[in-house]
């Protein structure tokens, strides 16, 4: 017998070895190179077999919807305590062809922080929940935050500074401030101060050679790139240096409710705010959440509800007069109205009831949705929408149940405005009256529920086509949408507008060979064209 050619048997037995050992090898080779470049560095590493993988997973899947056995998971999740371990996870992924997803707060919208919509991509997450150190110097109205630091941290750490200083983003305390600021970041400052992106002032970022940038050593088309052009995309940003803007002692805030029924005009009270809202004075921020309500005077009936809710910067004494000349139609009166703290505008916004600490800022564990699966959309208005315009939205949310759809209107106008569309790549500004969300929530459990809630959506999107912005449909890139188009180019222009070639040139010269990237990443010009 020639025993110098294995049997067919043995040939199978030894490629299936191959094929274990070669799938088991990203996995163990990155952690020798990471174990290389610094001996302690695997007690932060955890793997699919560490008990504490699944709940340090799910700790910041702020959408259900990506919380399932079908959800592709990562190979591990990397959570550096300083930034000698980014540079290795860099090093090491690039070496080893794992994709990295970084997480900050894991508010995205499509879950692409942590999973992925290829089951069969390698990625690991870095988690930066471990870097979120704030320090706000009141001199300067300066703050260094890093990106793993949520919202409601940073707030809580401004106020305990001081009761006049504060920062123009957005309004839910766990939203991450990595995520965030990488793609926009609007709150209840936006009239008055622009958004977040806009008071960034210097930055700190791991790029894909692993080298710690700032500002003037990144150079300012990076620097203009990292505050807006989204996440996961240029390299991984560490802490922001943030302007901080002044707010008075005592802010005023009210949430007025009315129907479409007995009397209570909502749909011509909505109608009406169009006209006035981006022209109110800057001190004024105006949200009106449209919804289907249960009908309080007819039971298994359902009515449309317009919930205003605005933050005044300012007292009652102030606010009511001018409401009162400019929107007269909302009849706002005093017990609608109460006032606090900028800070704890935000409790106020997130729902939490009127004496709730502030220290609630700092919990990182609520939830916005509880166990409610959700996908967003977002628009921008230019024209008033007509009556009839409306009257045809509340026949689509009456076709959902009470309180699983809605769309939610956030004011413009004032410095968003003044602000030039190229300034920073966020470039929603002049000629919007408000921006639109488009949402679904649902509890149910399956493939056939979310997909009824989500042809819902998009039926809804479909509608509101003639009502808002055009060539291109304009899109916030932090309510991320992945369906409006595979393209880059498609959705780049939606997001990004004229920005979007600017953005490719950026990434192109700094992260030629994409490394860094999710499902709607500014791509590289030879990954494009
Ligand atoms: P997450 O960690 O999921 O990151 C989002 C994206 O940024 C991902 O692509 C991620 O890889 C990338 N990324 C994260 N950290 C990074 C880093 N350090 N460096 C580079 N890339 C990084 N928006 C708004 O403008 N105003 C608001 O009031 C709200 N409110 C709100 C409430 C709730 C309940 C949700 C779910 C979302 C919002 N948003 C919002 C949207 C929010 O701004 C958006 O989802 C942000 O991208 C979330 O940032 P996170 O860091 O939390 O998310």
């Amino acid at each position: 017998m020639d025993t110098a050619h294995p049997s067919f048997p043995i040939l199978v037995a030894l490629f299936v070895l191959l094929l274990g050992v070669t799938s088991s090898q990203p996995y163990e080779e990155f952690l020798q190179c990471l174990e290389f470049h610094d001996s302690n560095i695997t007690s932060i590493v955890y793997t699919r077999a560490n008990s504490s993988f699944s709940s340090l997973l799910e700790s910041s899947i702020r959408n259900p919807r990506f919380d399932t056995s079908a959800t592709p998971k990562p190979l591990l999740i990397f959570t550096p305590r300083q930034i000698s371990h980014i540079e290795s996870a860099i090093r090491c992924s690039r070496a080893h062809r794992i994709q990295i997803r970084v997480r900050s707060g894991g508010h995205d919208y499509e879950g692409l922080s942590y999973s992925t919509i290829s089951p069969s991509l390698t990625f690991l997450v870095l988690d930066l929940r471990n870097l979120r150190a704030i320090q706000v110097d009141v001199p300067s109205k300066t703050a260094w935050a890093q990106a793993g630091a949520t919202l409601g941290e940073l707030y809580y750490a401004i106020a305990a500074e001081s009761r006049t200083l504060a920062f123009p983003a957005g309004m839910w305390p766990t939203v991450g401030l990595g995520g965030h600021i990488s793609g926009g970041g609007y709150g209840s400052l936006l009239r008055k101060h622009g958004i977040a992106a806009d008071n960034v002032v210097d930055a700190q970022v791991v790029d894909v050679e692993g080298r710690i940038l700032d500002r003037a050593s990144m150079g300012e088309d990076l620097f203009w790139a990292i505050r807006g052009g989204g996440g996961n995309t240029f390299g991984i940003v560490v802490a922001w240096k943030l302007s901080l803007v002044s707010v008075p002692p005592t802010v005023t805030l009210f949430t007025a409710s009315r129907t479409a029924q007995h009397k209570q005009n909502a749909t011509e009270i909505v109608h009406r705010w169009q006209y006035v809202v981006d022209k109110l004075p800057n001190d004024v921020f105006f949200m009106v959440v449209l919804n289907s309500v249960a009908n309080p005077v007819q039971a298994n009936a359902t009515t449309i509800q317009a919930s205003f809710n605005s933050l005044y910067l300012g007292g009652i004494e102030g606010l009511i007069p001018m409401m009162d000349a400019k929107f007269p139609d909302l009849g706002l009166r005093r017990e609608n109205c109460v006032e606090m703290s900028w800070a704890k505008s935000i409790l106020y916004f997130a729902g939490f009831p009127l004496n709730s600490p502030l220290e609630s800022l700092l919990d990182r564990t609520i939830s916005a949705t509880g166990s409610a699966k959700f996908k967003g959309k977002s628009d921008y208005v230019k024209e008033p929408i007509p009556i009839s315009g409306f009257e045809g939205i509340w026949e689509k949310l009456k076709e959902v149940g009470v309180q699983t759809g809605g769309l939610i209107l956030a004011s413009y106008g004032g410095k968003m405005s003044e602000i030039p569309e190229s300034s920073i790549p966020f470039p929603h500004r002049a000629g919007n009256i408000y921006q639109v969300e488009e949402v679904a929530f649902w509890v149910e459990d399956g493939v056939e529920a979310a997909d009824g809630y989500l042809n819902w959506l998009r039926g809804l999107y479909e509608y509101m086509t003639p009502y808002v912005s055009k060539n291109p449909r304009e899109a916030y890139a932090n309510y991320r949408d992945l369906d409006i188009g595979r393209r880059a180019r498609s959705w780049g222009s939606s997001y990004y507008k004229n920005n979007f070639d600017r953005l490719v040139r950026v990434k192109t010269a700094v992260d030629p060979a994409n490394f860094f990237r999710n499902e709607q990443s500014i791509p590289p010009l030879s990954s494009w064209r």
